[in-house]
């Protein structure tokens, strides 16, 4: 049956903190990377976006209004998008106060005043406080946004001396973004993103041997994991690393289907199942 080349549960599984520990603090903050590692994660997630003046910044959405107060400080500059504010605009924003507002019940005064980081800040503090041994995830975000992005990123990761790291992966739903990061940095580690949409009316054996021409693995949302995708990845030689499995049913569910990692909101759930030392 489908089961029996699935491997059993075990402690090399991925804890990936999906944009820092988010579920305990201000998501693409220092804070809440620092509760990440705190809580034993083997790498951060940071998605990138890019400001009017080139700078990559660790943002998830396009534009400042969610999760800073850009709405107060530029009211005239809606919808806020990221690529028409400069880093120093961005650096003076609070990008931590809407989540002690939308959470009071995890709120702390430290999220207060927390910064918009740079991925250059961002790859700093994660070597300086997981002792280099917490990895580096990070995803090109509407690549077609920002053109050059993929060249950005390998200069910076060469500049903060991360490119060689092995624990080291970009990720992206883009095919384009992630290709020319291969020709720009062909041994870094590369994660195709998948949507439920962007593998229907697919043969899921088929794609998975395409895309190993140039990804180490796959990142599919967590409904499409079943025995058949998990068969076709590990015959390919592609690692599964499932987006965004936050409760303790779906991260033992993911886990006895045989994936690689799990993005997760809440790192210290996916430690307790795996007992890591
Ligand atoms: O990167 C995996 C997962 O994070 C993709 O979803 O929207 O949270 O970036 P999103
Ligand atoms: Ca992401």
């Amino acid at each position: 049956n489908g089961q029996s080349t699935l491997r059993p549960i075990n402690s090399d599984v991925a804890i990936i903190a999906h944009r820092g520990a988010s579920a305990y603090g201000p998501e693409h903050t220092l804070a809440a990377y620092k509760q990440a590692m705190t809580m034993k994660a083997d790498y951060v997630e940071f998605d990138l976006q890019m400001t009017k003046d080139g700078q990559l910044i660790a943002m998830h959405d396009e534009t400042l209004a969610r999760t800073t107060n850009a709405k107060d400080l530029y009211p005239d500059r809606a919808p806020w998008r990221v690529k028409d504010f400069t880093l120093d605009e961005i650096k003076r924003l609070d990008a931590g106060s809407w989540f002690n507002k939308a959470y009071p019940d995890k709120a702390k005064t430290e999220y207060i005043g927390q910064k918009v980081p740079t991925l250059e800040e961002a790859i700093e503090f994660v070597k300086l406080h997981g002792n280099g041994k917490v990895g580096l995830y990070m995803e090109t975000k509407a690549p077609n946004v920002y053109p050059g992005m993929e060249e950005k990123v390998i200069e910076i990761l060469k500049r903060t001396n991360a490119l060689d790291d092995e624990k080291l992966f970009i990720e992206s739903f883009s095919e384009d973004s992630l290709r020319k990061l291969k020709t720009l940095a062909p041994k870094v580690k590369l994660i195709q993103l998948y949507t439920g949409t962007m593998l229907a009316g697919k043969d899921v054996y088929q794609e998975m041997q395409r895309i190993s021409d140039y990804a180490s693995g796959v990142g599919p949302s967590k409904e499409l994991v079943v025995p058949k995708l998990m068969e076709a990845a590990h015959q390919n030689k592609l690692l599964v690393h499932p987006w965004t499995v936050n409760s303790q049913d779906d991260l033992v569910s993911m886990l006895s289907l045989g994936v690689d990692g799990e993005f997760t909101n809440n790192p210290d759930l996916l430690d307790d199942l795996l007992k890591k030392p």
